[in-house]
């Protein structure tokens, strides 16, 4: 039995990805800040590891075949974080590294992620890339949920288009990556159509019988509002840089390449809106 370890695994994709390969069959390492915080599950085993601490690489690395390689979220720091575990999981004898990019950083070669991928291809390890879009979990249990709570959705989106993807199908693709080792390849993953923000409050709304309403801000009052929030200066400028990308249009393409390897169409935004339903209720 292969098996892989998945780094940010008490995350959104990565919860997905555990269960994905663990219903493949593979044995899981769950890499996790505070492994406490995994849930048990059989053929799953939690190690720590922590990005910025090397100590943990070498023990979490010990005898996998396969890494599922996030970045830490909205992280420009993350090539210089990422480039020793490359390493080191290429000198620990890892067969295959799949890494979670994002949708069009291969139209900017100075974007941290897309600098990763570049540093993944030019490793020598057998490398897929997944570039998922914004992921529609982003809404339930994501960086947006706590401001529904607060009862909307407060962007500065404008009427950009977004062709959100669910992190199952993510997970999936990633899984069928490992499984028929589809190496040398990078997939771009969106869902099978493009929203804009009033169209997914109307969701959301109508699947949980509140109002749920989208009100189109400034970047500079969205900016401010995750300062409030206390996510660090790196961040909010992350923040800027992929909603200027949303009102730019730039995500609303739509790809096949999830059906490409999973054999069938990716969840659409109002199914998953009906399953999580209770979230925004
Ligand atoms: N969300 C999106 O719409 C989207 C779209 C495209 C690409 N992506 C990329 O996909 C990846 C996963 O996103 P996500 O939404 O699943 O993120 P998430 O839910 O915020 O989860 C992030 C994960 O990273 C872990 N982590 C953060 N900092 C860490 C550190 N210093 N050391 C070790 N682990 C650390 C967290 O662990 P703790 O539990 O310890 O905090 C958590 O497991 C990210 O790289 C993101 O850039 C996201």
């Amino acid at each position: 039995m292969k098996k892989i370890l998945v780094t940010g695994s008490t995350g959104n994709l990565g919860r997905a990805v555990v269960t994905a390969l663990n219903t493949k069959g593979f044995g899981v390492r769950a890499a996790a800040r505070t492994p406490d915080k995994l849930p048990a599950a059989a053929g799953v085993e939690p190690v720590r590891f922590a990005y910025e601490d090397q100590a943990s690489h070498a023990a979490a690395l010990q005898g996998v075949d396969g890494l599922f390689l996030i970045a830490p979220p909205l992280d420009a720091e993350a090539p210089a974080k990422l480039a020793p575990i490359i390493d080191l999981a290429k000198a620990q004898g890892v067969r295959h590294i799949v890494f979670a990019s994002a949708l069009g950083v291969d139209a900017v070669e100075q974007a941290p992620l897309r600098i990763v991928e570049r540093r993944l291809m030019a490793s020598g390890v057998p490398y897929t890339i997944l570039r998922p879009n914004f992921f529609m979990e982003n809404f339930s249990t994501g960086f947006l949920a706590p401001m529904l709570k607060q009862g909307g959705i407060f962007l500065a989106g404008a009427d950009g288009k977004t062709s959100f993807i669910s992190v199952l199908d993510i997970a999936e693709v990633a899984a069928v990556a490992f499984q028929r080792e589809l190496t040398g390849k990078a997939y771009n993953l969106t869902g099978p159509e493009a929203l804009d923000h009033a169209k997914v409050a109307g969701i959301l709304s109508k699947v949980s019988g509140k109002k749920i309403a989208y009100q189109a801000i400034s970047e500079a009052d969205m900016l401010q509002g995750m300062r409030d929030a206390g996510l660090p200066e790196g961040a909010v400028h992350y923040v800027g840089v992929l909603y200027s990308a949303v009102r730019a249009g730039y995500m609303a393409a739509i790809t096949r390449d999830v059906e490409t390897v999973i054999g069938r169409t990716p969840i659409a935004f109002e199914a998953f809106a009906r399953q999580n339903a209770p979230v925004w209720a």
